[in-house]
């Protein structure tokens, strides 16, 4: 049995889909919810999924009790999903690649602090690039710099909004992070 731990603190799309993904896989469980946003509207979603909600304050989440929580739970795998906080070096040390984020663009490009969500989109609008993405990546202490594990890229237009560029980006999230998790997941096995 593979046990996942989800860091959140938005929406919850990823969440969602990823849990209604492995809802049939017995040897595949989500064991819990990471959150830093008590307004996150991922925490209605993973009520909604029945898995248990972990709310985190920063004290909390740079603590040695907090690794050793998630080691109590035999957390194989850590996935970020819209979590917004860096994550710190002496928990990235106690998960060495068994931490993955999704960024909404192509990676090297678009990352780092302050990039995310709609500012990524924006930037990328801005440029005028004539393709967007998503990376899947492994958690380093250095934002966005992990090791890229996959990418996927959608074409733009010059009239795509930077609304019409995040909805292309969020569909090919929705088609392959979960895809990529259970192949990460089938390497652990190995
Ligand atoms: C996604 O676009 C993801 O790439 C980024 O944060 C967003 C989270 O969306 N890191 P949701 O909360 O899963 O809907």
């Amino acid at each position: 049995m593979k046990r996942l731990s989800i860091f959140v603190s938005g929406n919850g799309t990823n969440l969602q889909r990823i849990a209604e993904y492995f809802l049939e896989y017995w040897d595949i469980t989500i064991v819990n919810v990471v959150c830093n946003n008590p307004k996150a509207y991922a925490i209605e979603r993973a009520k909604k999924l029945d898995i248990p909600v972990r709310m985190i304050t920063k004290q909390d989440f740079n603590s040695e009790a907090f690794i050793k929580e998630l080691q109590d739970l035999d957390i194989d795998l850590i996935v970020l999903a819209g979590f917004l906080w860096k994550l710190p070096e002496n928990l990235v040390k106690a998960f060495p690649k068994k931490i993955v984020n999704i960024h909404p663009a192509l990676l090297p490009k678009y990352g780092g602090k302050g990039m995310w969500g709609h500012h990524v989109h924006e930037a990328v609008k801005a440029a005028g690039e004539t393709e967007t993405g998503m990376t899947i990546h492994w958690v380093t202490p250095v934002c966005d710099a992990g090791e890229i594990i996959a990418q996927y890229k959608v074409a733009l237009s010059p009239e795509d909004t930077v609304d019409d560029i995040a909805e292309k980006e969020h569909q090919l999230e929705m088609e392959y992070f979960p895809k990529e998790v259970e192949i990460i997941i089938e390497r652990m096995k190995e």
